[in-house]
């Protein structure tokens, strides 16, 4: 059953308004674009989004690249008709504008046909997991990518950061990140080497994923990889189905529901 959207407004303005800005947008900047908030999403906003992924979770499409990764997805499309709230969260202009000071650039919403826009990420089975990678953005400007705690059952899953990789004058740190409900990491996608590590017997962990992007085109070598990527390792061939013609492609982003 469909629900209806929180007014999430009012609660990402109470919660910005606690947050230290100053030293969240340091340390971002410290950590060569990464930064982690514990317990960031109030629990108004977290409770109506745990009650949409239980609505959306019959729809998981379970996802195997040997060696890569292992787990389930739920992409944009079924979010879009079905989790007001957490279309809600990725397009309140209050988040954007945080999110566009903290990153010192104005960030938009994915185009609404990139299954990546928003997505939720399950990792339900033993060995669940995804290998180190770089969030690449395949347009023509940066991709930035928010992620969510929603579910953290487990002791073994925990994402792994290495900052500074590939910055010849830092030696690389890593984090290993238990992403309680309400955590939130946000990072610039070519800057951040990342992973997740295996999911153990009976745990469970849940993520939400919410892209944005400094440029919304995308050329059509990179559009054909990035299908191709969304098809076969995250929420299935229907993807290519979905997804009109680029050029056409993009509108001034507004509702599209049902
Ligand atoms: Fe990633």
């Amino acid at each position: 059953m469909k629900t209806l959207a929180l007014d999430v407004e009012p609660s990402v303005q109470r919660v910005l308004e606690g947050v230290d800005f100053d030293q969240v947008h340091s340390r971002y900047w410290e950590q060569n674009e990464f930064v982690f908030l514990e317990r960031y999403l109030p629990p108004e906003i977290l409770n109506q989004i745990l009650s949409e992924v239980e609505a959306v979770r019959p729809k998981i499409n379970r996802n195997y690249v040997p060696t890569h990764k292992k787990g389930g997805s739920v992409s944009y499309y079924t979010l879009r008709r079905e989790t007001p709230s957490i279309l809600a969260l990725y397009e309140s202009p209050t988040f954007k504008k945080f999110l566009s000071r903290l990153t010192e650039r104005d960030l938009l919403c994915c185009p609404e046909d990139d299954p990546h826009s928003c997505a939720l990420y399950f990792y339900t089975e033993p060995g669940d997991h995804i290998g180190f990678h770089y969030d690449h953005s395949y347009y023509k400007g940066n991709r930035y990518t928010v992620l969510i705690g929603l579910v953290e059952r487990s002791q073994s899953c925990r994402l792994v950061a290495r900052l500074y990789k590939g910055q010849p004058s830092w030696e690389i740190r890593e984090m290993r990140i238990p992403m309680e409900p309400g955590s939130m990491v946000v990072f610039n996608g070519d800057k951040l080497w990342h992973a997740v590590t295996p999911l153990e017997a009976g745990g469970e962990r849940v993520i939400l994923t919410l892209q944005y992007v400094t440029d919304q085109r995308m050329g059509p070598v990179k559009q054909l990889f990035s299908n191709m990527k969304d098809a076969f390792a995250y929420f299935g061939p229907a993807v290519f189905l979905r997804r009109k013609p680029r050029a056409s492609a993009r509108s001034p982003r507004g509702r599209k529901r049902g």
